[in-house]
Parts: structure tokens; C-alpha cells; sequence
């Protein structure tokens, strides 16, 4: 299934941090319980069309999606493997 996520446009910039914790929750819930979940944040590019689609009141901001589904695991695309960056290469650490 397909999920929209937006937000009130009165919302202050402080406000997508809780956006995101609960993003994180949502996925993380979705794992516990054996589902597939996958943010698209292209979505956004199609703020009109989805308003448009699901009849959305203008003062939400549709600011991603969420692929939620049973996942198969032997489907080439979720075998694909990308590399980590190293934790020093986006993070300092000072004072210690
Ligand atoms: C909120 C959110 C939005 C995302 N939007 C996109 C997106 O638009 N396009 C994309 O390729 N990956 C997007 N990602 C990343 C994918 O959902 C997924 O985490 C990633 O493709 C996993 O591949 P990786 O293990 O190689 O990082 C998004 C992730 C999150 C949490």
C-alpha cells in the first residue's frame, strides 16, 4: 500500500524533526512486525497531483511517501547491497 505523509504548512521548521521521529517510528514498527516500509521523499515532487488524487486540503504539505508492503526478500532490488560511509566521514567528534 501507499502512504502520504504531510504536514500542516503552518508548521514551523522545529516541526519536521518530529516529523522525522515519527517517520523512524513508523518504519521501525513496520520491521517489528515483518512488513516492508521504504520513505520516498520524490513524492513530494507531486504535491499537485496527489492533492488533486486524494482530495487534500490545501494547508497540508505533502512531504513524502511510504512504500508499506509484504517484502520479498529475493527480489533483486532488496538484495542489492550499497556501501556505508565510515562514521568518521560525516561525523566529528570534539572534546574528546
Ligand atoms: C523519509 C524517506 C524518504 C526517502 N526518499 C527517497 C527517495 O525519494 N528516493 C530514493 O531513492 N530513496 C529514498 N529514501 C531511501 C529509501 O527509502 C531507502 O531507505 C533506500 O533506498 C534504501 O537503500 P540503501 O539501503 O541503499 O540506503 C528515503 C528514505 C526515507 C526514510
Amino acid at each position: 500500500m501507499g502512504v502520504i505523509v504531510t504536514i500542516d504548512r503552518r508548521m514551523g521548521a522545529g516541526c519536521f524533526m518530529d516529523l522525522g521521529m515519527s517517520l523512524m517510528a513508523f518504519l521501525m514498527a513496520a520491521e517489528a512486525r515483518g512488513l516492508g516500509a521504504s520513505g520516498i521523499g520524490a513524492m513530494a515532487n507531486y504535491g499537485p497531483q496527489i492533492h488533486q488524487a486524494l482530495a487534500l486540503p490545501g494547508d497540508e504539505m505533502v512531504v513524502c511517501g511510504i512504500a508499506l508492503g509484504h517484502p520479498d526478500p529475493q527480489a533483486p532490488e532488496n538484495r542489492f547491497r550499497t556501501d556505508r560511509a565510515e562514521l568518521p566521514d560525516f561525523t566529528s567528534f570534539r572534546g574528546f
